[in-house]
């Protein structure tokens, strides 16, 4: 019988989102500004001594899965030592990545060999130009072939593409397209008003993308979600691969949340919209125990809200919305 981290509306966070790096090589339209991001200093990054030592703690308090993000993960140096020990964690049943695929030459192989399978990737665009227009880099073809390098190597890839009126709904329906010769997830995510700076206009909802998408495919089978899913799943009858939409904003998945994140400083986070609600790198650093440490994560879970409505309402007097970056993705 494993322990337990369980909130008091009973939902169990047994899923640890990770973020190492609030760094990035992108400058995604929808994340943060071109220029003026304050990142951390070195100083204030959790190590991967620390970084190790906190998952070791969550998997000990029944974390079971680990999402690596950032920032952009690969652009930490030292990632793949850090994955192969977090690897053998006890406890753990799986590690995945969220990474803009910039950095698929990475040696795959030794990639493979930690056991990770699933690889999350964001793809805003088929079309160059608008890839660039979105992400501010002129990387489409790398980000491209890389996708199919890391299926030939045997990865499970979903496909991340934030939707956003004027800039990519044209690239839906192309995106869909790639399912159908290609066992991959296409995923059409609500964009969330996290990009570093004031200033937010709503786009396009679940329902407007899946009435866009059902407009041109009759034929759309729904697929069964998992129990903590994100993501609404279907597919086009006769595709290889699926698509999933992810209300993001709307927040309709919340009552099924298992999600725990901490940021690459150590901030401890029980909902994506809300506050921190520890500060572990500090506790660390001040020669807490391993007791104590457990103590905080479990304070803070008791004190999470119900969903991203009231954490959001109870946390964010702050004009300016923290970058994804930041949050962990
Ligand atoms: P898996 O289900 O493990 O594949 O993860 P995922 O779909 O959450 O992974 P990914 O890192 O690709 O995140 C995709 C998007 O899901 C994020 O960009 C968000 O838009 C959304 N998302 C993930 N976690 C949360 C969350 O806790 N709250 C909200 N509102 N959105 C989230
Ligand atoms: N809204 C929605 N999704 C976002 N992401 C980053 N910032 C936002 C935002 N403001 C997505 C990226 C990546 C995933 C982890 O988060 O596209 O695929
Ligand atoms: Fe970088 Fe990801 Fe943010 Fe784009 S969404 S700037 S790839 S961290």
């Amino acid at each position: 019988n494993r322990p337990e981290l369980t909130d008091k509306f009973g939902r169990r966070l047994n899923y640890l989102r990770l973020s190492v790096t609030d760094r990035c090589n992108f400058r995604c339209v929808y994340c943060m500004p071109e220029n003026g991001m304050d990142f951390a200093a070195g100083p204030v990054l959790l190590s991967f001594e620390e970084l190790y030592r906190l998952s070791r703690i969550f998997c000990g308090l029944g974390v079971d899965t680990l999402r690596i993000t950032g920032g952009e993960p690969f652009i930490r140096k030292g990632l793949l030592p850090f994955l192969e020990k977090i690897s053998g964690l006890e406890g753990l049943k799986e590690i995945k990545i969220t990474s803009n695929g910039a950095f698929w030459e990475k040696d795959l192989e030794r990639l493979k060999q930690t056991g990770i399978r699933k690889i999350n990737i964001s793809l805003d665009a088929l079309d160059p130009e608008r890839f660039y227009q979105i992400t501010r880099r002129n990387s489409f073809e790398r980000v491209y072939a890389g996708i199919f390098r890391l299926l030939e190597k045997g990865f499970e890839l979903k496909l991340n593409c934030v939707v956003m009126a004027g800039r990519n709904t044209e690239d839906i329906l192309p995106l869909i397209g790639l399912t159908q010769d290609y066992a991959i997830s296409v995923r059409f995510l609500e964009e969330m008003p996290f990009n570093g700076s004031s200033s937010f206009i709503r786009s396009w909802d679940y329902k407007d993308i899946y009435a866009h998408i059902s407009r041109h495919h009759p034929h759309i089978e729904k697929l069964e979600d998992g129990e903590n899913a994100t993501a609404t799943n279907y597919k086009i009858r006769g595709h290889r691969g699926s698509f999933g939409i992810i209300p993001a904003y709307s927040r309709t998945f919340c009552g099924t949340c298992n999600r725990i994140r901490l940021s690459a400083t150590g901030e401890l986070r029980t909902c994506l919209y809300g506050a921190p609600a520890a500060d572990l790198r500090q506790l660390l650093r001040s020669g807490a125990d391993d007791a104590a440490v457990e103590t905080a994560i479990r304070d803070a879970v008791s004190r999470r809200e119900k969903d991203g409505l009231a954490a959001e309402a109870s946390g964010r007097q702050n004009p300016v919305h923290a970058s994804m970056s930041v949050l962990g993705g």
